[in-house]
């Protein structure tokens, strides 16, 4: 076992029967679909949300049943990945581009459980670029904004291509390098007309599970 298998193993423990479970996206929340849907092979009875159309199809190829998050009035638990985590347990996500959907199904849940391996795990936030999701429309001018704000932008390209989320939007990588303050960061970023969302999770997360290469695993709350 991996050091992301571990996580998300001992994430899924905590998955009890009937619960409304959101689904992350990406390496490590993959192994928590693969897990869970071994889990319902063995009868556990869950509804799942998708945070992406990547892991809505994954999930249903193994055999768990999906639910659109309106059709319920809460989750249970949503387990979920990071780029990067610190030591107030605020993160980055977004890597994979599912951060708009991901943040909606994490403050739709009762509770958000992250999952990572160790090398996620930072003083200080911001080595990884902080994705920010823009409207395309006049994306230069709100590109311009975020750089006022002490970073530089890349518009995120997937096969030579303008990568689109799922929700029909850009996304710019933001480079700061250091994120002293992600709170007030993520109050002005969200204050520049055409963000849609940043990749700044701040005091959401209830419970982090970090993976070691050991195959073991530790809880922090
Ligand atoms: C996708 C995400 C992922 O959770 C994040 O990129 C971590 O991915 P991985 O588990 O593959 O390292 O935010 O938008």
């Amino acid at each position: 076992m991996n050091a992301k298998q571990a996580a998300a193993y001992k994430a899924v423990a905590h998955i009890k029967n009937g619960m409304i479970v959101g689904l992350g996206t990406g390496s490590t929340a993959f192994w928590a679909i693969q897990y869970l849907a071994e889990k319902v092979q063995q009868g556990l009875r869950i509804t799942a949300i998708a945070t992406s159309a990547e892991t809505e199809k994954i999930a249903r190829e193994c055999g768990i049943a999906v639910a659109e998050l309106d059709t319920v009035d809460h989750i249970d638990i949503d387990i979920d990945g990071a780029d990067e985590l610190d030591g107030e347990m605020n993160l980055i996500k977004g890597g994979g581009g599912a951060l708009l959907r991901e943040k909606i199904v994490a403050a739709a849940s009762r509770e958000f459980i992250v999952i990572a391996d160790d090398s996620k795990r930072v003083e200080i936030l911001g080595k990884f670029p902080l994705p920010v999701e823009i409207v395309s429309f006049g994306w230069r001018h709100t590109a311009a904004k975020l750089v006022a704000l002490g970073c530089h932008t890349s518009l995120r390209q997937r096969d030579a291509k303008t990568f689109i989320t799922d929700n029909g939007n850009y996304i710019l990588d933001c480079h700061f390098s250091s994120i002293p303050d992600p709170s007030a960061l993520e109050q002005q970023i969200n204050n520049i007309p055409g963000v849609v969302e940043s990749g700044l999770f701040v005091k959401m997360a209830g419970r982090v599970i970090v993976g070691y290469s050991d195959g073991t695993a530790k809880e922090f709350s």
